[in-house]
């Protein structure tokens, strides 16, 4: 009895997957496929994560030098991570319904060339690691269904103040890895739904009061790696949502105590590998959501203060290792 159910289980999967191929061959033949790449109907999950199928033209890989002509106009998910591409022509304008496109790892040097207009349903853009320099006003104001902006490792040391405009529904933006030496206030002014920002690993040397007052939906952001030795008291108003917030790898010398007191809902805190001296009674005041405090590899640590971690009732997790002049 049970061999039996095993053997009817396996046929109907064998009857599926027949299905499947049957359909993407079908597919295949009646709207043409670019040479070389693979185009088949594939699981896709939008950004929150739900379940989706989407029909894929997949063209990853290919040393392709501009984007294949003959796309079908149904296509939802275009692949072409990995290529030459500098420019593009009139190829991507008539896919209207395009959720996905992934131009990552390409030779774009200028966003104006990646020819972004009329992609109402774009939802996610990949553009990271190109050599792309700046973004100009309005760059990207035609996609107002956008959410998720990859444009990290790139060369991008200008941002002009409404390069953001029309992306009111972004929630992920990724801008690490570049050129940036200072952050406007008015780039989130246009994206006030943001929830995660990436921003590190830019030389940046300093913030600013009110730096990220828009970003009420924000709950994390990634200071990491950047060259920042005091944040002002007033850099994290607005930001009444945030839940984690790292500082990974800059220059601080000691807790920004007075920024981190505006912070009503931090969870998770990250300041390892900053020359902080002194850890001080009052440093970590009044935050009462915060789960886990990271001070690891701070090698200037010299004293903790006693009643350093005293008013933290929902503190599970203090890392405090590799500070070597911190006397255990
Ligand atoms: C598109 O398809 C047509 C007809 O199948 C063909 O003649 C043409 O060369 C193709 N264009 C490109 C850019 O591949
Ligand atoms: C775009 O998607 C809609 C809704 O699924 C569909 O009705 C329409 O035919 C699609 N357009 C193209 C060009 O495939
Ligand atoms: C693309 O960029 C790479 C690395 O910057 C470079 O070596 C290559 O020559 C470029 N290729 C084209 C076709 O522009
Ligand atoms: C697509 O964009 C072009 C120019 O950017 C515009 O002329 C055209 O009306 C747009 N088409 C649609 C359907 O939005």
């Amino acid at each position: 009895m049970a061999k039996q159910k095993f053997n009817l289980s396996l046929l109907g999967q064998l009857f599926s997957g027949l299905i499947v191929v049957l359909a993407s061959v079908s597919h295949c033949q009646t709207s043409e496929c670019p040479q070389l790449c693979v185009c088949e109907i594939r699981p896709w999950f939008t950004p929150q994560s739900t379940y989706r199928e989407a029909i894929t033209v997949d063209c990853n890989d290919l040393r392709l030098t501009r984007i294949p002509g003959n796309l079908s106009s149904d296509t939802q998910v275009l692949l072409l991570q990995s290529n030459y591409i500098a420019r593009t022509s009139e190829e991507l304008e008539q896919l209207f319904n395009l959720t996905e496109l992934d131009l990552s790892q390409n030779n774009f040097s200028s966003i104006q060339d990646v020819g972004l207009t009329n992609m109402s349903q774009l939802t996610t853009l990949h553009l990271e690691e190109n050599q792309i320099t700046e973004m100009p006003d309005y760059c990207l104001q035609d996609l107002s269904n956008l959410q998720e902006l990859y444009i990290n490792h790139n060369q991008i040391n200008t941002i002009a103040s409404n390069a953001f405009t029309g992306l009111q529904n972004l929630l992920r933006l990724h801008l690490n890895s570049n050129k940036l030496q200072s952050i406007n206030s008015q780039w989130f002014e246009s994206t006030p739904n943001l929830e995660i920002l990436m921003i590190g690993e830019n030389p940046v040397t300093g913030i600013v009061d009110f730096n990220f007052r828009s970003l009420v939906n924000l709950r994390s952001l990634v200071l990491a790696g950047m060259e920042l030795t005091d944040v002002p008291p007033n850099a994290f108003v607005g930001l009444d949502n945030l839940e984690s917030l790292s500082f990974y790898d800059n220059n601080l010398v000691r807790i920004p105590q007075k920024a981190l007191q505006k912070l009503p809902n931090l969870k998770f805190l990250d300041l390892n590998k900053n020359p902080v001296h002194k850890i001080e009674e009052g440093d970590f005041k009044n935050m009462l959501q915060l789960k886990e405090l990271a001070i690891n590899n701070m090698a200037e640590l010299v004293s903790i203060d006693h009643y350093a971690f005293d008013d933290l009732p929902e503190l599970t997790k203090l890392e405090a290792t590799n500070n070597p002049k911190f006397p255990s």
